[in-house]
């Protein structure tokens, strides 16, 4: 079964509610086997993958982003809209609003983050100077509704986790032009890209980060605000796919030709 789209549902999005005619199947991979759905929008194919398992049971530092990914490339993808659930650090990004990615921070620490392993696969040092893809991004903020609140663009830092983070690392985080913090957009987005797809990612705030919230955090607090503020972004990922096509004008398809395509 083919898709040329995929949603990558975050926390709180784990079920494919914008696709009708959903049919699940499992996709082997070499780096192990990917559950997904693939379902229909108007006569658009969709492959749905929840990253966190449809019961949010794998937690951010154990997600196998590299058989998810290379599931994805399998079966056609060539657009991918993921989600995330994000703390603030900044001000003007509010609880409940949404902002599409534009550049992120790596502050992982243990996860595998190419396909190119050297010898028989090669080595590659894809590019990065604009990581999430600019024509999907600018896509998002042209189609989305004057009725949802959307920011333009915002600079994510991506946490290894699944602990959230001291007032101390998010203070640092500011003074670095961080806007958001994550646990999962790397190495996501850098895997899409090497294998040639487009990636963009849709942020949901649910909380102010750490320190700069007065209360501690808790997972609790992001579920319930993804809960409540989730048909605004469901309705959004409807209106994007309906209107994207497949064919890839931008540099993404070719981030991998200096290594060659392994997908
Ligand atoms: N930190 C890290 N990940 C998150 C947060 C946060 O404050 N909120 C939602 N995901």
């Amino acid at each position: 079964m083919q898709a040329e789209f995929a949603v990558i549902g975050g926390t709180g999005v784990y079920n494919p509610r914008m696709l009708t005619d959903i049919q699940e199947l499992t996709v082997d991979t070499q780096y192990g086997a990917v559950p997904l759905k693939i379902g229909k929008l108007e006569n658009k194919k969709v492959a749905f993958l929840a990253r966190h398992g449809s019961k949010h049971s794998v937690p951010p530092h154990q997600i196998n982003y590299r058989a998810n990914i290379m599931a994805l490339k399998k079966i056609g993808v060539k657009k991918i809209i993921a989600t995330a659930a994000v703390g603030s650090l900044n001000e003007k990004m509010a609880p409940g609003q949404l902002v599409v990615l534009d550049q992120f921070i790596d502050f992982t620490k243990s996860r595998v983050q190419t396909f190119y392993e050297g010898s028989d696969k090669g080595v590659l040092h894809v590019d990065m100077t604009n990581p999430y893809c600019p024509e999907l991004a600018q896509k998002i903020i042209d189609i989305c509704p004057p009725s949802i609140y959307l920011h333009q663009k915002g600079t994510y830092v991506c946490t290894e986790g699944p602990r959230f983070e001291t007032p101390a690392e998010i203070k640092m985080f500011k003074m670095w032009g961080c806007d958001l913090v994550g646990m999962t957009s790397v190495p996501e987005v850098v895997l899409a890209r090497e294998l040639g797809m487009c990636y963009g990612s849709i942020a949901m705030i649910t909380n102010y980060a750490a320190g700069i919230s007065a209360l501690p955090l808790t997972h609790r607090e992001v579920v319930e605000t993804m809960s409540l503020n989730t048909h605004n972004l469901q309705a959004l990922i409807m209106e994007v796919l309906s209107k994207l096509n497949s064919t890839q004008q931008c540099f993404c398809s070719g981030a991998n030709l200096e290594a060659g395509n392994l997908g």
